[in-house]
């Protein structure tokens, strides 16, 4: 017996950081927004726990207990007194380390999926819980759509969305490690006064709205000093994608990742084709939000 799931990618619409708490963690005005690129975990009863993985960046995913997948299927069997014998296999299409949350997407996925294969009857809240306990933004890739997330991301609102946004991502030559961008933020508001992060009434609006150029106008992330400090090169994919008449460019969550929104489908594919031929990264993809959180596709 076994379970798909597929899980979405997210963009950060606003990402506003406070300063590093005792935990070192980080307090976060996070509006997350889905987008329809989509890794797809099957989950099958095993001898064993273990993890494989497909995709062009297949080899870059860690197949040990480290991966979020894996953590999530031992949670939920710690939690319902269970051993976590399945085989994990994700179909990964989401960037690897590229700030699009795609290990937090295998985590949510991996949960969702032995959920219903062990028929465990958790609610929502409690799959939450343990989403919150594997990540930041894990639960976020359990909701979908969209919603601000506060604490440290992991404390979700959801958000109204009046509209679909379309996305061009282009995708880096290598990945940037989360904790490595939060450290570098750090470093480089040492000894300033950083204020409390809020959520952006004009994204909100925006969003709300479905209005593609006054949230072009309003996005915002704070990681992206930081991302642009360790990865230079970042600067000159923003640049070009703008010249191709993006609507804005920004850095998604701690990169290295970068975003562009477009008005429509037409002006996205444009922008997409400029991109890849640009020399400024490695590969470029299309996708609107919002879209769907984690769901069962296939399975009992
Ligand atoms: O929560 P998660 O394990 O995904 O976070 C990965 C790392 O990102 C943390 O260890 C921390 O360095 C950084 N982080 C942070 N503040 C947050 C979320 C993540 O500093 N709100």
């Amino acid at each position: 017996m076994s379970v798909t799931v597929r899980v979405p990618a997210k963009v950060n619409v606003q990402l506003a950081v406070g300063a590093a708490r005792p935990d070192g963690y980080h307090d976060l005005a996070n509006v997350f927004l889905a987008v329809g690129l989509y890794d797809e975990v099957t989950v099958t009863e095993s001898d064993e726990l273990r993890v494989t993985c497909e995709g062009p960046d297949a080899d870059q995913v860690p197949l040990d207990r480290t991966n979020l997948a894996a953590r999530a299927a031992e949670a939920l069997a710690a939690r319902y007194g269970r051993t976590p014998d399945v085989h994990i296999h994700i179909a990964k299409d989401i960037p690897v380390a590229g700030g699009m949350a795609g290990g937090s997407a295998d985590g949510a996925g991996a949960l969702l999926a032995c959920d219903a294969l062990w028929g465990t009857g958790a609610s929502r809240a409690e799959l939450l819980e343990i989403c919150a306990e594997l990540g930041s933004d894990v639960p976020f890739s359990l909701i979908g759509g969209a919603a601000l997330g506060t604490g440290r991301g992991e404390q979700l609102t959801v958000l109204d969305v009046g509209g679909t946004f379309h996305w061009v991502f282009a995708l880096a030559d290598r990945g940037l490690s989360t904790p490595a961008v939060f450290r570098e933020f750090d470093r480089l508001v040492e000894g300033t006064d950083v204020p409390e992060p809020v959520a952006s009434r004009d994204v909100l609006q925006a969003l709300a709205k479905g209005d593609p150029d006054a949230l072009a106008a309003a996005v915002s992330n704070d990681l992206q000093p930081a991302a642009l400090s360790l990865f230079p090169t970042l600067a000159d994919t923003l640049t070009a994608g703008r010249a191709a008449g993006a609507l804005t460019a920004l850095v998604s969550g701690s990169g290295p990742t970068t975003a562009f929104l477009a008005r429509d489908p037409e002006s996205a594919a444009k922008v997409a084709e400029t991109l890849r031929t640009s020399g400024t990264c490695r590969t470029v993809r299309t996708a609107s939000g919002p879209a769907p959180g984690a769901t069962v596709t296939t399975g009992r």
